[in-house]
């Protein structure tokens, strides 16, 4: 090529190094396309190499065109290369101080114990320092201990106060944790004293306040001389420890076939302490702890001399305590697996912020 084309050549090389280092974004990218250029093999080395191709009297002028040009690009490529290390500095350097070390760090949910645990846990506790053991029955109960041995025969209409799941192996999925009562005297033989927490099932439709799946604690105290006097006071030390606070109890007669007399003791309302609210329909009152002195047939069932001991049962509604203790509304979010009722639970007297969809207070 003459003198003419040869810088005319230089002049492309240049505009499309410009133009190429436009688009480059790192360092090895400046250098992949510096080595298209320069050095032996790039473009710009291989013209250098024809420089003794030329005659004598234009080698000069060749050369110093391609130098001329050799440093233009030599340059354009340091100036991108410095461009792109301040860039990726800068980028570094804001990295950097996006972390803040002073900020507090993100809390991780905590797993918390479900409320129907905690409330039986807390019920477990206050039995044992009275000298109760926590005894458990089967989940799966036959017709006997569910209902024969607690004074309801087959043939008598308190088998309906209980929809119960029949098993196609005879047994049934017992109804409450009663029949624990004959299960125990049987067992241990008087003196007793023990309570049962654990799950109970009913054919029921559900709403928010029925479930076929609900924990019951049922407890049995027998001895000689045992009175309702003796009821009353566990009953009061029990929900005084559970409410964290004195609470006032009423004794209403009630009908259950094990027990005679038999109650349904009531609870002065926590939330409006007494005064009538919606939660006590404006009783006053919530009804909470069914319960009464051992029937002399129960007691004969489990192998006791009725004459000789009497004793006091009560069946606390687990579930239901403990949507009382925690303002849980609904008794559906219980079973639901819906980790949000695990939340560390909140008062009763807390503020009454209404969570619709998980029908219950907020804290
Ligand atoms: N088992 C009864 C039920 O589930 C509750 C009950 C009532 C238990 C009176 C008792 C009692 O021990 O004395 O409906």
């Amino acid at each position: 090529m003459d003198i003419e084309q040869l810088r005319n050549q230089v002049a492309r090389i240049e505009t499309e190094v410009q133009s190429l280092l436009k688009g480059v974004r790192s360092l090895d990218d400046v250098r992949r396309v510096r080595s298209r250029f320069l050095g032996k093999k790039g473009a710009l080395g291989k013209m250098m190499g024809t420089i003794r191709d030329y005659t004598p009297d234009l080698r000069g002028q060749v050369g110093q065109a391609l130098n001329t040009a050799n440093k233009a690009v030599t340059a354009l490529f340091d100036e991108a290369a410095r461009r792109i290390s301040s860039s990726e500095a800068a980028a570094e350097a804001t990295k950097a101080s996006a972390f803040d070390p002073t900020l507090p760090g993100v809390r991780p949910p905590l797993g918390n114990l479900h409320p129907v645990t905690i409330v039986q846990w807390k019920i477990e506790h206050v039995f044992q320092r009275l000298g109760f053991t926590v005894e458990a029955g089967p989940d799966m109960e036959s017709d006997y201990y569910n209902f024969e041995a607690l004074n309801i025969p087959a043939d008598h209409p308190a088998r309906d106060m209980q929809d119960t799941f029949w098993l196609t192996n005879g047994l049934l999925l017992r109804t409450h944790t009663s029949p624990v009562q004959v299960r125990s005297m049987e067992k241990f033989g008087p003196p007793i004293r023990c309570i049962v927490p654990g799950r109970c099932f009913r054919y029921e439709t559900t709403d928010a306040s029925h479930e076929n799946t609900f924990h019951q604690c049922e407890g049995l105290m027998i001895d000689r001389n045992i009175s309702i006097a003796n009821l009353i006071a566990v009953m009061k030390l029990l929900l005084r420890e559970v409410f964290e606070r004195e609470v006032k109890i009423r004794l209403r007669p009630g009908y259950f076939p094990f027990v005679e007399p038999g109650f349904e003791l009531d609870m002065s309302c926590l939330i409006c302490d007494g005064r009538g609210c919606a939660t006590c329909k404006k009783s006053g009152w919530l009804e909470i702890l069914p319960c009464g002195m051992v029937h002399p047939n129960v007691l004969r069932h489990g192998g006791i001399d009725p004459h000789e001991y009497t004793g006091f049962a009560f069946g606390l509604g687990l579930t239901r305590l403990a949507m009382m203790k925690y303002g849980i509304h609904d008794i559906r979010v219980m079973n639901s697996g819906d980790l949000r009722a695990l939340v560390p639970p909140c008062r009763l007297t807390g503020p009454t912020v209404w969570d619709s969809e998980m029908g219950r207070q907020a804290c």
